[in-house]
């Protein structure tokens, strides 16, 4: 009754965390959840009010299937000015968020036997999405000490002639490490003696950052303009995760081909959402600025927090709102009632029982040593969330 190709998907492992939660706050248990993966903000107002215009405009049918041609004008708009790249809007999909522009991307150009390389930590649906375009995921492992960022050498020791693409997730969910332009530069180094290689650059993080400008492998190596698919959206950066509403930019006959497949899948994106989307990319910025310090506040507390705990490392993340500690210090651990604490799941399932705290275990992005904790919630949240973590792990044998 099922097809092969929807079995053979993973579910996702947050689910597990996020089903046992709601069981608990029905049990009437106090929960805090560190698990969210969207801001803790609504849509700026004069975003809203651009939506409610168009609605009231009667701006209600289908789109053109690539999207507006003043949205597509405003993202090449903003794609000079913030990143210095020249996109024509014939280039640019706009699509029903982010995933939706890396799925199609991926269907677009992956053969079945092609390898494409992910860096893990990763964000979890890049290898599903991989596996139900047809292609092989490679993970490739990044040491803790380089803050989960892939080196040139890791790079170059996975590619094989398979190999056809290299995502990359700068923010990163779930690590929030940032890519410098020099660290890209070097990846790119690597990448121009395979030249059959695509990057897939998912930037959807990209105005969430702290300590130093967004770096995108496209300014770091302008000569893989050709070969590279930029993913962004509005979810992150304006908190419009529910508007559903992001795009890509790609060598012209990559957006061809993803336009074609959009055009029989799923038609446009919708019009009041790209009216939404045209209003945040030409408007003032000052909201997503006055966001943005208040995740810098969360996080120096969260990550400070972190690292005063005995055997929990922890690097500072430059960007998104996650932070990523190693609690590979508790793993093998025993509970007092005898539950073994072997796994980053058992840890946070642990953690959900004992103290009513939800995270995601490291082990569903590829990398068993963490755990994710999103500070995407109040700062009286964090703080009683911390109080649990500590209490939680100090009680571990
Ligand atoms: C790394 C990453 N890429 C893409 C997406 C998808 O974003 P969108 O809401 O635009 O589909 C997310 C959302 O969680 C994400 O974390």
């Amino acid at each position: 009754m099922i097809s092969k190709r929807a079995e053979s998907l993973a579910p996702s492992e947050t689910l597990k965390i996020s089903a046992r939660a709601k069981e608990l706050q029905r049990e009437g248990r106090s929960v805090i959840s560190l698990s969210q993966g969207e801001p803790d903000y609504k849509t700026p107002s004069f975003i809203c009010d651009a939506a409610i215009k168009a609605i009231n405009d009667g701006f209600h049918g289908y789109t053109m299937n690539t999207g507006t041609p003043e949205l597509r004008e405003a993202i090449c708009s903003k794609l000079r000015r913030d990143n210095g790249f020249d996109y024509t809007p014939g280039q640019i999909v706009v699509s029903n968020g982010a995933k939706q522009s890396i799925a199609f991307a991926l269907l677009a150009t992956i053969n079945p036997g092609d390898e494409v390389l992910i860096p893990a930590p990763y964000w979890v649906s890049y290898p599903e999405m991989v596996k139900l375009a047809g292609g092989t995921p490679v993970i490739i492992r990044s040491a803790f000490d380089n803050d989960y960022k892939i080196k040139a050498s890791e790079l170059e020791n996975t590619i094989t002639p398979n190999t056809r693409m290299l995502i990359l997730c700068s923010p990163s969910n779930p690590t929030g490490s940032c890519y410098t332009a020099e660290e890209l530069g070097e990846l790119a180094a690597v990448l121009r003696k395979h030249p059959g290689i695509l990057v897939l650059s998912d930037e959807i993080y990209e105005y969430i950052v702290f300590d130093q400008a967004h770096a995108s492998i496209g300014q770091a190596a302008p000569d893989l303009y050709g070969r590279i698919i930029l993913v962004n959206g509005f979810s992150k950066g304006f908190a419009m995760t529910g508007w559903r509403l992001g795009y890509l930019a790609a060598p012209q006959a990559i957006a061809s081909a993803v336009a074609k497949l959009q055009s029989q899948l799923t038609s446009a994106p919708s019009s009041i959402s790209q009216k939404a989307g045209e209003a945040a990319y030409n408007g003032k910025m000052d909201e997503v600025h006055a966001m943005v310090a208040e995740f810098k506040k969360r996080r120096d507390y969260l990550v400070g927090e972190l690292r005063s705990i005995p055997g929990v490392k922890c690097f500072m993340p430059g960007g998104a709102f996650y932070a990523y500690p190693d609690i590979s210090g508790y793993l093998g651990k025993t509970a007092a009632d005898g539950t073994a604490i072997d796994t980053s799941t058992d840890l946070c399932m642990y953690l959900m029982e004992k103290e009513g705290l939800a995270a995601v275990p490291g082990d569903a992005f590829g990398e068993p040593d963490g755990i994710r904790l999103s500070y995407s919630t109040s700062m009286d949240q964090l703080r009683e969330a911390v109080s649990r973590l500590k209490k939680a792990l100090a009680s571990l044998q």
